[in-house]
């Protein structure tokens, strides 16, 4: 069945979170993150998720804001930086002005050219989600942008991907799904999806239900993957 609408992850996949914090660890008087901004970068992004998937598996729901804070403070106090309320404020920060990686507007605009239909589906709140897609300014290129708050759970819940048939009116086989995230990848590839995994670290592969169809390093090829899936 051919391609009619391409859905993207938020963040790490159309937002690289990771450039923000290195940034900050190269401003001036951030030297004591400086040394460590790599080891808070991956103990947030871990525990960010951890708490994610935790929360929805326990049923305690909370938004994406809130395990985003969670997960910073963990990962501050553990490299011994919990008492900089400073660096975590400017941390935080960072989620609401986000860039896109360089390939984004221009692959995002040859879909839109091609006639395809484009959304982001995340875990994000629908105020962190805008403050990002306008800081990154892809608004113009995007039909939808859906995030988990619509039905309370977090992802890789199936009713997360569900949100993407009832806003577009299409079968999972007419959808295209990139994820950076080798969990969400292998989960959409799961749900029925046609999927991409944007594996730019070259990771090895999550041992999941499902397997991504394609695995590609960025998301430069994505128009000409969705013309001829
Ligand atoms: C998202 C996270 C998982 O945007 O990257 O949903």
């Amino acid at each position: 069945m051919a391609i009619r609408v391409c859905i993207f992850d938020a963040y790490g996949t159309l937002f690289d979170v990771s450039a923000a914090a290195r940034d900050l660890a190269g401003a001036p008087g951030r030297s004591a993150f400086a040394d460590v901004w790599q080891q808070v970068a991956s103990d947030w992004r871990l525990k960010q998720l951890q708490y994610s998937w935790l929360r929805a598996v326990g049923g305690d729901h909370v938004g994406f804001w809130q395990v985003t804070q969670d997960g910073l403070d963990w990962a501050l106090e553990r490299a011994g930086l919990g008492a900089d309320l400073d660096l975590r404020d400017a941390l935080l920060g960072l989620y609401w002005t986000l860039a896109a990686y360089p390939e984004v507007p221009g692959m995002l605009a040859a879909l839109k050219a091609g006639g395809l239909q484009t959304g982001i589906l995340s875990n994000g709140s629908p105020d962190m989600l805008q403050g990002a897609v306008e800081s990154a300014g892809i608004g113009d290129y995007l039909d939808a942008v859906l995030s988990v708050e619509d039905v309370g759970v977090f992802k890789p819940d199936g009713r997360v991907y569900d949100l993407v048939g009832a806003r577009f009116g299409c079968a999972s086989e007419e959808v295209l799904f990139v994820s950076s995230n080798g969990w969400d990848a292998a989960y959409g590839a799961a749900y029925g999806f046609d999927t991409l995994w944007v594996n730019r670290a070259g990771e090895p592969m999550d041992r999941l239900a499902g397997t991504p169809g394609r695995v590609v390093a960025d998301l430069s090829n994505v128009p000409e993957i969705a013309g001829g899936v």
